[in-house]
């Protein structure tokens, strides 16, 4: 473990990873968003370059400074997000999928501010592109990492996602948990990966989840290209 640290154990790697949640326009004040702070996929882009590798990090709105040394992407809905994860999927080596991308956008989006009345109003919503399940559904080399965070059957919701998005491996969190909620800096995570083996991690810094993930992928990866 420690001599993995020390080295640039992924150098000449391209590792692509998504982070925070995407913002889809309802109109110029408002708009429809996932709950994310951008912690954990930060922290795999900020711990993916100090081991070495090339870094492209896209990322939806978030309060968190751009780490030293990657390439960051700035983007706000999932179509935005899909575009640029799509230009740059085929170049990549690890694709790590930590973006809180909203299911369902408006289906119309308002120029001018729309004014409130009286009574309730609905709004038609559609579905986004599943920019993971895209792009884990046409990978070739690609070691493809994706995120699941669920409030319950975990396991069985985390396996489905494997299988449907064509992933290598999944990062699974029951987010109702303490320690594994949003915006704070620790993460209790249960790796599985596509052979069917699984490993619950004890509570962590996200720092310190970034680092396994890492790990993990970069050892499917050494597979993958064998
Ligand atoms: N994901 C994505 N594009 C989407 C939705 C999700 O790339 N439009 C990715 C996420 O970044 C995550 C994985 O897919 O790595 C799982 O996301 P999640 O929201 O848990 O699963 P969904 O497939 O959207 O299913 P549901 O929300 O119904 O659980
Ligand atoms: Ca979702």
């Amino acid at each position: 473990e420690n001599e993995y640290n020390q080295t640039k154990v992924l150098k000449d790697l391209h590792i692509v990873v998504t982070a925070g949640p995407t913002e889809e326009k309802i109109d110029p004040v408002r708009y429809f968003t996932n709950r994310s702070s951008g912690k954990m996929g930060y922290a795999v882009a900020e711990e993916a370059r100090k081991l070495g590798a090339k870094v492209t990090l896209i990322s939806g709105p978030t309060n968190i400074q751009n780490p030293s040394g990657v390439e960051v992407i700035h983007v706000k809905s999932a179509q935005e997000m899909y575009e640029a994860a799509n230009s740059v999927f085929n170049e990549c080596s690890i694709y790590i999928s930590a973006a809180a991308v909203a299911d369902y956008r408006p289906k119309t989006t308002s120029e001018q501010k729309i004014k409130k009345q009286n009574g309730e109003w609905a709004i038609e919503m559609e579905r986004t592109t599943d920019i993971l399940a895209t792009l884990g559904n046409k990978k070739d080399k690609q070691t493809v990492v994706g995120f699941a965070a669920e409030s319950e059957n975990v396991e069985q919701y985390a396996l489905k996602k494997i299988e449907k998005k064509n992933l290598d491996m999944i990062v699974a969190n029951n987010i109702t948990s303490e320690g594994a909620g949003f915006g704070v800096d620790t993460n209790i995570v249960s790796i599985y990966k596509k052979d069917g083996s699984k490993e619950d991690l004890p509570m962590m810094s996200k720092n310190e989840v970034a680092k396994t993930i890492l790990h993990h992928a970069h050892s499917l990866h050494v597979r993958n290209e064998q």
